[in-house]
């Protein structure tokens, strides 16, 4: 009897162990991660994940996004932690999406499409906010570095993300989004309440113009 307890301790141990080891030991598929991508996010987000400002899409350009953003990003709208406010419209159609990844120990859709997004090179589109102005969104950005960066870099320590050079209307709705509550970002309480529509225009006409690396 005692005998059989310590045994199946230990199968049980090992069980633990290898499993614990099959977690450490997967490494992300870059293979995988482009079947993905090609299989389900090229159509909205563009065929180089360059973006698509159509009226009914709306997908900002994701090229060359640190993976950790990405991933963190989709787990946030899988979860339904971001995509899922009643008047976000364009979350609504990233949510579903998201909701079709697969994740477990050895098949993960969201660390391969992410680490396949971050090595596509990235690519800036053209202006297009009528009426800004670069110099003030300049002025504004002041309270912005201390997380996303003196040149829109984004900050992983901060789990911020890089802002340099991504499309102007997506910055634009995701300011109004976040001020609103309809994108839940509280690491920004302090600051969008100081922030009117011009401002936040401004301010993503300034990002938009600043290179991304
Ligand atoms: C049906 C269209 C659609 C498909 C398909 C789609 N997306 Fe999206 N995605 C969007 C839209 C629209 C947004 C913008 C949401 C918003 O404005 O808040 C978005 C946002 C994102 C964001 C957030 C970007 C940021 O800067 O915060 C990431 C990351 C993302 N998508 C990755 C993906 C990946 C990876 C896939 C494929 C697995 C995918 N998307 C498939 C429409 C789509
Ligand atoms: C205290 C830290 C902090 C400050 C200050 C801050 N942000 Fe953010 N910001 C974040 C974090 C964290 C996120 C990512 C939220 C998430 O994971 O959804 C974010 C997200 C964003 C996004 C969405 C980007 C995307 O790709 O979807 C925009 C746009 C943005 N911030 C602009 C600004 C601007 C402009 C300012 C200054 C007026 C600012 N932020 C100040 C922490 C901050």
């Amino acid at each position: 009897m005692r005998r059989l307890r310590t045994g199946a301790l230990l199968a049980l141990t090992i069980g633990a162990l290898a499993s614990h080891e099959a977690l450490a030991e997967r490494k992300v598929n870059l293979y995988r991660g482009q079947q993905v991508f090609d299989g389900l996010c090229n159509r909205c987000h563009g065929m180089e994940g360059e973006g698509n400002d159509a009226k009914n899409i709306k997908a900002p350009a994701i090229a060359g996004m640190p993976a950790w953003y990405v991933e963190d990003q989709l787990e946030k709208f899988r979860t339904g932690k971001r995509g899922k406010h009643p008047l976000d419209n364009p979350g609504m159609r990233m949510y579903p999406i998201a909701r079709t990844l697969f994740k477990d120990e050895q098949r993960d859709d969201l660390a391969d499409v992410s680490a396949y997004v971050e090595k596509l090179p990235k690519k800036t589109a053209p202006a297009t906010l009528d009426g800004a102005d670069i110099e003030k969104g300049k002025a504004k950005y002041g309270m912005c570095i201390a997380c996303h960066g003196a040149n829109g870099e984004g900050n992983l320590g901060m789990k911020a993300p890089a802002l340099a050079g991504q499309s102007d209307w997506y910055l634009f709705t995701q300011l109004k989004n976040i001020k609103a509550g309809i994108r839940k970002v509280p690491m920004m309480a302090g600051v969008t309440p100081g922030l009117d529509e011009e401002a936040m225009r401004n301010l993503a006409a300034y990002l938009h113009s600043l290179p991304s690396k």
